[in-house]
């Protein structure tokens, strides 16, 4: 099974979130920002994060979500960190769906920084979301 996580995140919140989804599924976190984002291979399962700054997503990863080849991902896993709002989460999976990528309905999600519990506890669950 070929996993990737690809994440956005300005002040590293929604990148610890990243970085415990990878270890927990095995492979790396990377940001979309880094000269590796690009998928080029079929993937199973793709991880995809991001906070949510003003009620909105980050220009930058509307971008990237906007230039994935929705052909070579078969579901995608959203992740997010924000203040309160979960919009987020529904944003993510509607940039996802207008690329025709299907979203299971399993999302992460955690207030600001997680902590260590959560970071646990998000390894864990995307350990059983790849099984
Ligand atoms: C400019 C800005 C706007 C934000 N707007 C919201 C918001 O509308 N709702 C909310 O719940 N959190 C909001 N937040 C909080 C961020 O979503 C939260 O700090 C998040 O964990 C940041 O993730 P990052 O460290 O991965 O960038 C905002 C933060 C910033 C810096």
């Amino acid at each position: 099974m070929k996993v990737e996580v690809r994440y956005y995140s300005r002040s590293g919140n929604t990148k610890a979130l990243a970085e415990a989804i990878a270890k927990g599924v095995g492979v790396e976190a990377i940001s979309i920002t880094d000269e590796k984002a690009p998928i080029n291979d079929n993937v199973d399962i793709l991880f995809i994060g991001g906070a949510l700054y003003a009620y909105g997503l980050d220009n930058k990863i509307k971008k990237y979500i906007s230039e994935l080849d929705g052909t070579k991902i078969s579901k995608a896993v959203v992740f997010s960190t924000s203040w309160l709002s979960k919009h987020s989460i529904d944003l993510l999976k509607k940039e996802l769906t207008k690329k025709n990528i299907s979203v299971v309905d399993k999302y992460l999600y955690y207030k600001n920084m997680p902590s260590a519990e959560e970071l646990n506890e998000a390894e864990t669950i995307s350990k059983e979301l790849i099984s």
